[in-house]
C-alpha cells in the first residue's frame, strides 16, 4: 500500500464526489491531516482529519469502488488513528450514512449527537453537509505512546 500525506485537493475531491460523500467545504489547509493511497492524481483511498486540541472529527474516508473489500479501508483508518494519537488526539468523532457496520467492527461506537465537544460541533460536516439522520460515532484513543 502507498500510503501518503497531504494529497492534493483536485485528485481527494474527485475520490469523495465519486463515492458519494461531501467534499464542498474541503480547502488546501485542510488536507495537512488528510492521507491518501494510490497515484497522487489517481487516488486508490483517502482519509482526512479535521483537529481541534485533544478531539478530532474523522471524515471522508473513501476507497475507489474497484479497490474496496481488501483491507485499504481499514489500513486508512488505522493511519488516520495513529496521526492523531501521535498528535494528542484522545477521542475521535465521526459521521456516516454508509458505513456504521464497518466502523463498528473497528471500534467506534454510536454516540449522542448532544454529547458532541463544541470543536466537533463548529465543523461544517457536523453543522450541515452530512444528514441529520446520520449516525454519530466516537472511539477513545488509548492511552500510552503512539502506536507504531
Ligand atoms: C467504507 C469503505 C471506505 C470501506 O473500504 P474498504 O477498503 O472496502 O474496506 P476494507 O476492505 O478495509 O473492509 C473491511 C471490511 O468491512 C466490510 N465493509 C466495507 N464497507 C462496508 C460497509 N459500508 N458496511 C459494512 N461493512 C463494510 C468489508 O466487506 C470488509 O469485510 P470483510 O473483510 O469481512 O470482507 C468503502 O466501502 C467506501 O469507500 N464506501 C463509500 C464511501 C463511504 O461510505 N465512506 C464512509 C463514510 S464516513
Amino acid at each position: 500500500m502507498n500510503l501518503f500525506r497531504g494529497p492534493a485537493l483536485g485528485p481527494v475531491s474527485k475520490l469523495l464526489t465519486e463515492s458519494g460523500l461531501p467534499a464542498a467545504d474541503l480547502s488546501p489547509a485542510h488536507l495537512e491531516h488528510f492521507f491518501a493511497t494510490g497515484a497522487p492524481e489517481q487516488l486508490t483511498g483517502v482519509v482526512g482529519l479535521e483537529i481541534s486540541g485533544d478531539v478530532a472529527l474523522l471524515r471522508s474516508l473513501a476507497v475507489a469502488a474497484d479497490c474496496r473489500s481488501q483491507g485499504l479501508g481499514q489500513e486508512l483508518v488505522a493511519a488516520a488513528e495513529r496521526h492523531a494519537h501521535s498528535l494528542g488526539v484522545k477521542e475521535l468523532y465521526l459521521l456516516t450514512t454508509t458505513a456504521q457496520h464497518f466502523f463498528g467492527r473497528l471500534g467506534y461506537r454510536d454516540s449522542a449527537r448532544a454529547s458532541a465537544p463544541a470543536a466537533i460541533r463548529a465543523t461544517r460536516e457536523f453543522a450541515g453537509l452530512c444528514p441529520a439522520s446520520s449516525a454519530f460515532m466516537n472511539k477513545t484513543l488509548s492511552p500510552g505512546p503512539p502506536r507504531r
